[in-house]
């Protein structure tokens, strides 16, 4: 089960969707905030209430915290074990360099978790990859101990861009976005562009729309599809910010040719 959130303010509560996917076969969470695709950071209550759930049917979390440096205006990051203490000897943490440290590819990651499934999880790695390199490893620490300012200022600019991205796409006629509040992502809505011609090409779905932007725009984007939420699409802005105001300009030009 994989919990993620377009912040849709008519959903059921969050509990009650969960309740309701609950089987006698459930056995765990994965929850992901700040999210990736939505950018959607969830607030302290609302991940204590999913904690206190999960705690309460004997339920795993698997807490994806990568994103957990990257949150922009009021939105703060909660930690689900720390919000809700009762799910904590049932909770994994995942993390790792590659998003606050720009190391996508250094392949340097970790996990915390209770010591039978620390120890556990060593054996199963060590059986099928042999070892992150000592190169990515000294990278890794020289990031998580070195001075911190690159993290500020990696911030900043993530929250000029997302500002800047969230303007021009609400700009465009036919998107409608939602206002990411972490991670680098914004996921908006395409459903008002469907069902037109775009480049001599009829577009009915958001994966057919991805591949006339890559194509005639030459910009890549991830099709909703891809995370289960079509008619929305997946945006990047961990890029420079010319870059970003050129691939936003193509495909407001696509869109209006
Ligand atoms: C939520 C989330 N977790 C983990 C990762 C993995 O990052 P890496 O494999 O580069 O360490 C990503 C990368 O996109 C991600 O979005």
């Amino acid at each position: 089960m994989t919990l993620s959130t377009t912040k849709d303010t008519n959903f059921q509560t969050t509990v009650e969707q969960l309740e309701a996917h609950r089987t006698a076969r459930t056995k765990a969470l994965v929850f992901v905030s700040p999210s990736n695709p939505t950018g959607a950071v969830y607030p302290a209550d609302e991940i204590a209430a999913i904690g206190e759930w999960a705690a309460a049917h004997g339920i795993w979390v698997i807490t994806d915290e990568i994103y957990r440096q990257l949150v922009y205006g009021d939105a703060t990051f909660s930690s689900l074990p720390e919000v809700a203490p009762a799910a904590a000897e049932r909770t994994i943490i995942t993390d790792g360099v590659a998003k606050t440290y720009a190391m996508t590819g250094w392949r340097v990651g970790w996990a915390v978790a209770p010591l039978a499934i620390a120890k556990g999880m060593g054996k199963l790695q060590s059986q099928i990859t042999s070892n992150v390199c000592n190169v990515a490893q000294a990278a890794a620490l020289a990031a998580l101990t070195g001075p911190q300012d690159a993290v500020v200022d990696m911030r900043t600019a993530f929250d000029r861009r997302r500002r800047y991205a969230v303007d021009a796409l609400s700009a465009i006629d036919g998107i409608a976005v939602v206002e990411p509040e972490g991670a680098f992502y914004v996921f908006p809505s395409f459903e008002g562009v469907l069902g037109r011609d775009i480049a001599g090409r009829r577009v009915d779905t958001t994966l057919e729309l991805t591949e006339v932007l890559l194509e005639e725009a030459k910009v890549a984007v991830v099709p909703g599809e891809a995370f289960g939420s079509p008619g929305y699409v997946r945006l990047s802005y961990a890029l420079g910010d010319d870059d970003l105001a050129e691939g936003i300009a193509r495909i407001a030009e696509l869109l209006t040719r």
